[in-house]
C-alpha cells in the first residue's frame, strides 16, 4: 500500500493468508453488528449471525440480559441450532441431545448418569460467549476480545453519528425476514463500494435511465459534494451528502439512512466469497400504506429481483478475480481521486474535524485502507490503541 500516492495492492482483495490474518486481527477482534433489539425483544426470543465466520445465537435470557453464544456444540462441535431466529427455552443439539440454556449453560446430557457417571462438568462444558456484548441505540454489537474498548468508544464520536443519524429516523424495527445472498468477491471490495459515488452513472445506467436520468445528469449529481465525508477513528466512514447517506462502521456493516432505511452486512466466506445480509427497517409508529411502500422500495434495491443490487454484484465478482490474476500480481490498483484535493476543516454541528471536497472523493476508502493497515499490523488492542490514524493527525 502506497497512502502518499493512493495505489493499493491487489492481493489484499485475493490472498489467502491475508484473510486469515484478517479473520484474526479485524474479525476476531473489532465489535461486530449483531442483530437490533426489536428482533428480539422477550425472553427466549434469539437470533443466528456470524461473528467472523463463527456462528453464533444471539439471546434474550429470561432475566432481559443479551448473550451472544458461539453455536457448537462441546460434544462434538456440531451446529446446536440451526434455525435463522425464533423462540426457545433451550437448545438441544440434533446430533447425541445435549441441551443448553439460553445463558449457554450445559443443562442436558443424555445418559449423563450411566454413561459418564454425572462426571461431565457442566461449566467446562457449557457454550463458548463472545467477550463482551454491548448495544448502543438499540444496535447489539459483540466482540470476541476481551480487551476491546467498550463499544461507544470504539465507535467514537463519527461511528455514533453514524448510527445515531439511523435511529433518529423515528421508532425503527426490523422488517421480518433478512434477505441473504452469496456473492463471490471479497468483503473489501462490497464495503468500499458502498461510499461510491462515481460507479452510478456508469454501473446502474440502465436503472437510472429507467428513472428517467441521463448519463450526465446522474454524473452531475453523483460527483457533485455538498456535504462532507466523516473520517472516523478505526475506520469508520460516511457521508453527510444531502440524499444518498450511506455510511460503514469498520469493517463490514454499512448503514443506508437515506428513503431506504437499510442496514447491510457483508459477511466473510473466505478471501473470494461473501454472504450480504440486508436488515430492512422500518418505522413501528408507520401507516400500512407507508409500511408498504417502504418495503417496496427496500425490494426493488435490494431484493433478489430487484435493480440496483445487481448491477454491483458482476462488478465485485470479477474485480475480485481480477484481483487474483498472478501475471499482473504487481501491478497496483489506483485508489488516488480527489488526493490531496480535500480540506479537513472542524465541523462545529458535528463536534468533529470532516473532509471537505468540491467532487466526490476516494478519501474515505483511503482512509479506512490505512485503518486496515493498522488493524493489520498491530498484534493486540492496546497497539492499535496507541498506533492507530487519527484525523487530527493527518
Ligand atoms: Fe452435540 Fe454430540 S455433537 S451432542
Ligand atoms: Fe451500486
Amino acid at each position: 500500500m502506497d497512502h502518499e500516492k493512493g495505489l493499493i495492492s491487489r492481493e489484499i482483495f485475493s490472498d489467502p493468508e491475508i484473510y486469515k490474518l484478517e479473520l484474526d486481527r479485524i474479525f476476531g477482534r473489532a465489535w461486530l453488528f449483531m442483530c437490533h433489539e426489536s428482533q428480539i425483544p422477550n425472553p427466549g426470543d434469539f437470533f443466528q449471525t456470524y461473528l467472523g465466520e463463527a456462528r453464533v445465537l444471539v439471546t434474550r435470557t429470561k432475566s432481559g440480559t443479551v448473550e451472544v453464544l458461539l453455536n457448537t456444540c462441546a460434544h462434538r462441535a456440531n451446529t446446536i441450532c440451526k434455525a435463522d431466529s425464533g423462540n426457545a427455552s433451550s437448545f438441544m443439539c440434533t446430533y447425541h441431545g445435549w441441551t443448553y440454556n439460553l445463558e449457554g449453560k450445559l443443562v442436558g446430557v443424555p445418559g449423563d448418569k450411566e454413561l459418564y457417571g454425572s462426571s461431565v462438568d457442566r461449566e467446562q462444558f457449557s457454550l463458548r460467549k463472545a467477550a463482551q456484548v454491548g448495544s448502543y441505540r438499540g444496535f447489539v454489537f459483540a466482540t470476541l476480545d476481551p480487551t476491546a474498548p467498550p463499544l461507544t468508544e470504539f465507535l467514537g464520536p463519527q461511528g455514533r453519528y453514524i448510527i445515531d443519524k439511523f435511529a433518529n429516523l423515528g421508532d425503527m424495527q426490523v422488517t421480518p425476514g433478512i434477505i441473504k445472498h452469496r456473492m463471490r468477491c471479497n468483503w473489501k471490495v462490497a464495503v468500499e463500494n458502498d461510499e461510491d459515488y462515481y460507479h452510478p452513472g456508469i454501473t446502474h445506467a440502465s436503472y437510472l435511465d429507467a428513472l428517467g436520468s441521463s448519463f450526465n445528469e446522474a454524473n452531475e449529481a453523483f460527483w457533485s459534494q455538498e456535504g462532507s465525508v466523516v473520517l472516523g477513528e478505526y475506520g469508520h466512514v460516511g457521508d453527510t451528502q444531502a440524499g444518498y447517506d450511506h455510511s460503514s462502521i469498520f469493517p463490514q456493516m454499512t448503514l443506508l439512512t437515506s428513503s431506504l432505511q437499510i442496514l447491510e452486512i457483508r459477511h466473510p466466506k473466505g478471501p473470494q466469497e461473501i454472504e450480504n445480509w440486508y436488515f430492512c427497517f422500518e418505522n413501528k409508529n408507520a401507516t400500512e400504506e407507508e409500511r408498504l411502500a417502504a418495503r417496496m422500495n427496500q425490494v426493488r434495491r435490494v431484493g433478489p429481483a430487484g435493480l440496483v443490487e445487481q448491477d454491483d454484484g458482476e462488478n465485485f465478482e470479477l474485480s475480485t478475480q481480477g484481483s487474483a490474476v498472478t501475471a499482473v500480481r504487481d501491478a497496483p490498483l489506483h485508489y488516488g481521486q480527489g488526493l490531496g484535493q480535500g480540506e479537513i476543516v472542524h465541523d462545529e454541528e458535528l463536534g468533529f474535524p470532516v473532509l471537505r471536497s468540491k467532487y466526490t472523493t476516494e478519501a474515505y476508502v483511503r482512509w479506512s485502507r490505512r485503518a486496515w493497515a493498522d488493524w493489520m499490523e498491530a498484534d493486540s488492542w492496546s497497539a492499535l490503541q496507541e498506533n492507530h490514524a487519527r484525523l487530527g493527525e493527518v
